[in-house]
């Protein structure tokens, strides 16, 4: 055999494997809570990937979705295991996860250090698009500061003098107050306590007898998930609702509103998602969800949906070719997301800069009310990518 033919077997024999490599499935990590008070959390965020991914008839540019999935329990001290199921046991190409600020700045660290695919689908650590930022990193949901600081530029808009905060006591909790106190004391506003407990502990009656001795014109609160529920509960059982008026960060009564019932109704928060925003985009989004999965979708939902968008995105400029991750992540950096929210582009650290709308619970959604903030970016400090 002359060198010829061989050269030309083994250049079939290589293009053959990059074919396959471009038709093979791609493979997802979820790495989401599936336990404890961020469970409905997670489910809403897996069934909105899923949905993008099967309007698009299962495929996202040539590439079949194989999904691979660990349940985080929302446990920061066993994050980096966890991750590394995904990384080191899997191979997954993508991560996509997830909703506890704790786990993901691990998640984010293993990311970096392994250069894996990141989407964030919920986790607002500020950390994640600032000083731990990198190229494969990226977020469809939001920064912890955002809702915070647009809340408090509503209630400093509504002339209250005097905040009292109250959270966990954990990297979500105090970044989205310290976004409240930004922009509350800038509209000319006083925080005068920050109350907390420990994630994820539910034991708020200490807590609401200090707030009712404080006597402030507002209180901000930051909790999701099940915490988010009991906590409305008890703030109505407790008589404060009537005397003091909660401005809340939009989690508060996301995904929450059946089960917090007559007590959450009438509070206000800010979020970059309103249920009854009235485009065709989001009508469209609504009802393919409920169809479905015979519920309705919360802004966990459209996160999830945002960050196939976004990965979507990214496969469409290299023709489903993953391998070609530079230009990948720099169209997914530059893309346009149709979200159900609105649409919205990326920071330069990648983190959406979004409209973050005023919405009022009311029966079982939260109605916009108004843009609070048009177009609010993180400053996203510290980040040198
Ligand atoms: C977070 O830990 O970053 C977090 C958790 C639940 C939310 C929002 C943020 O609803």
């Amino acid at each position: 055999m002359t060198l010829k033919p061989l050269f030309l077997a083994a250049v079939a024999a290589l293009s053959c494997t990059a074919a396959q490599a471009q038709t093979a499935p791609l493979k997802v990590g979820l790495m989401l809570p599936a336990t404890g008070t961020f469970a409905a959390l997670g489910d809403a965020i897996e069934k909105g990937f899923r949905l993008y991914v099967q309007e698009q008839g299962g495929k996202l540019s040539g590439r079949e979705i194989q999904y691979m999935k660990v349940d985080d329990e929302s446990d920061p001290s066993k994050a980096t295991d966890n991750v590394n199921k995904l990384i080191k046991r899997d191979n997954v190409d993508v991560i996509v996860g997830t909703v506890h600020s704790g786990v993901a700045l691990a998640m984010a660290r293993a990311a970096r250090e392994s250069n894996t695919l990141l989407i964030v689908p919920n986790a607002g650590a500020d950390a994640i698009t600032g000083p731990q930022c990198a190229p494969n990193i990226f977020r469809s949901s939001f920064s912890n500061w955002q809702p915070g600081y647009a809340a408090g530029v509503v209630a400093s808009g509504k002339g209250y003098k005097k905040a009292v905060t109250i959270t966990w006591n954990y990297a979500a909790g105090s970044e989205t107050v310290k976004g409240f106190t930004e922009g509350f004391e800038k509209g000319g506003g006083k925080v005068a306590k920050d109350l907390n407990l420990p994630f994820p502990n539910v034991e708020f009656q200490a807590l609401l007898t200090e707030i009712a001795a404080q006597k402030p014109d507002v209180v901000f609160a930051f909790f999701a998930g099940g915490g988010a529920v009991k906590f409305v509960k008890d703030y109505d059982a407790a008589g404060l609702k009537k005397n003091i008026p909660l401005v809340a960060s939009g989690f508060l009564t996301d995904g929450t509103l059946e089960a917090q019932g007559a007590s959450a109704q009438g509070i206000l928060s800010t979020l970059h998602y309103a249920d009854n925003l009235d485009t065709p985009r989001n009508n469209a989004f609504r009802k393919s969800y409920a169809l479905t999965y015979k519920q309705q979708p919360d802004v966990y939902a459209v996160q999830g949906y945002d960050a196939a968008q976004m990965l979507g995105a990214g496969l469409a400029a290299v023709k489903g070719d993953f391998k070609q991750r530079d230009a990948l992540q720099a169209a997914m950096a530059k893309a346009s997301v149709d979200s159900p929210r609105g649409k919205f582009t990326l920071s330069p650290q990648r983190n959406p800069v979004q409209d973050i709308y005023l919405r009022e619970a009311k029966g079982v959604n939260n109605e916009s009310r108004g843009v609070a903030v048009k177009a609010l970016a993180d400053p996203g400090r510290g980040c040198k990518v």
